[in-house]
């Protein structure tokens, strides 16, 4: 194994991770020693190499190509694999972002090998234990020396849990770091429109749009919650066209269940595979609404100013509904549709950018992280 010893050995392995990582990579560069594992939990191209392309992260120094399957054998798997690349190359400390598999994983290898590990978004916390990443964020902030939080109240959070409050430390959101210093090179959404569909679309959506992304298993893997979403969609589709890039795990979930052609048929509706990071931040950008159960577009919204309806019942980022444009509704039509039409009629929440959500989270982790290393 040719990695590099001794290192800030930063890990990577699903597509909201590849935000988070880019800006802290960027402003520890020259500073620390940094090496950068993928873990491989997501593959395809348009669910990671695009994003290391748009976002300047540097390759791997090893993609432990993991690949998907359950819970419990991606997250052993990825243990197994990572373990001996933390013998190998004994780094410093390991730093995990965000709360998916590979976030605990490699989390919990590296507590096990004496590592001290940093987490980068610590203390959220959505108290539904039904939430694989709930699991993910509440274990991972247990193993971390140094936890780095996006918002006041994920400190209340881990004090609560019994983390040593000097270990905390509020720098703001590194995935706003991206987002400013992308925007302006963000896609136009005529363009991503014309590249995936041709004409379709075009002219429908030129007069404002809805974007919808739908993942979690919750809404996904059970099918009558999932036809349930889909005659909500038909009606939000009445009231405004909606682009829909769709997520590997709902593609197959609406292959498995046959409710691909029922959502074929909704004429309002454009799907998609899934966009890069500039395709997508275009897409928010320019958006009339958001509709999603993802956690990073939540305060992505927010950032934009761009109102976000969040369809699940709670949400692990209270700032966004309090200072910002989200509001949690789940899916129950009535109460989705009471919000959206509000949003149509008024243009809904105006929100605030929250505290330190100001492009510059990664410079101040550096600055604790030079303390704390000397
Ligand atoms: C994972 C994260 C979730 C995050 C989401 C963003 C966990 C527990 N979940 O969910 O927090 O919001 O990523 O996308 O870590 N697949 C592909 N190609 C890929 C990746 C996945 O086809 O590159 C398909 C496979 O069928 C796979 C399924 O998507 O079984 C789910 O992938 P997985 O990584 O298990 O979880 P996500 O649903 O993507």
């Amino acid at each position: 194994m040719n990695l590099p010893k001794g290192t800030l050995m930063c890990v990577v392995g699903a597509r909201p991770n590849f935000m988070k990582i880019a800006p802290i990579m960027a402003a520890l560069e020259g500073s620390v020693p940094l090496s950068l594992v993928h873990t491989g939990q997501h593959y395809d191209t348009r669910m990671q190499t695009l994003f290391f392309q748009q976002l300047g992260i540097p390759e791997p120094d090893i993609n432990l190509e993991v690949g998907s399957g359950s819970h419990s054998w991606q997250t052993a798997e990825i243990m197994q694999r990572f373990e001996p690349v933390v013998e190998a190359a004994t780094p410093a400390a390991v730093l995990v972002v965000g709360d998916v598999n590979s976030t605990i994983a490699c989390a919990l290898v590296a507590a096990k090998e004496q590592i001290p590990v940093i987490h980068v978004e610590a203390g959220l916390r959505s108290f539904d234990r039904s939430m694989p990443e709930e699991i993910n964020r509440v274990l991972t902030d247990q193993l971390a020396r140094l936890l780095f939080t996006t918002e006041r109240t994920a400190r209340d959070n881990l004090l609560r849990e019994g983390v040593e409050e000097h270990r905390i430390h509020f720098v703001g959101n590194v995935m706003i770091d991206s987002l400013l210093k992308h925007r302006s090179k963000a896609v136009a959404p005529r363009e991503i429109l014309l590249r995936s569909k041709g004409n379709v679309g075009v002219d429908a959506c030129a007069s404002g749009y809805a974007v919808l992304t739908l993942h979690r298993p919750a809404n996904v893997d059970d099918t009558p919650t999932l036809r349930g979403i889909l005659s909500l969609l038909q009606e939000i589709s009445e009231r405004i066209p909606v682009i829909f890039p769709v997520h590997p795990r709902t593609a197959a979930a609406l292959e498995r269940s046959g409710l691909h052609q029922a959502l074929e048929q909704i004429s309002g509706v454009f799907c998609m595979p899934p966009v890069g990071y500039l395709e997508m931040l275009g897409l928010m950008n320019k958006a009339r609404l958001v509709l999603t159960d993802s956690g990073g577009m939540q305060e992505e919204t927010t950032a934009l100013g761009i109102p976000c309806i969040t369809l699940r019942d709670n949400t692990e980022r209270p700032i966004t509904v309090e200072e910002g444009t989200n509001t949690v509704t789940g899916v129950a039509p009535e109460r989705v549709l009471a919000v959206l039409d509000d949003i149509l009629a008024t243009g809904g929440k105006a929100g605030r950018i929250p505290e330190l959500w100001d492009g510059r989270a990664s410079l101040r982790i550096k600055e604790v992280l030079g303390d704390w290393i000397r």
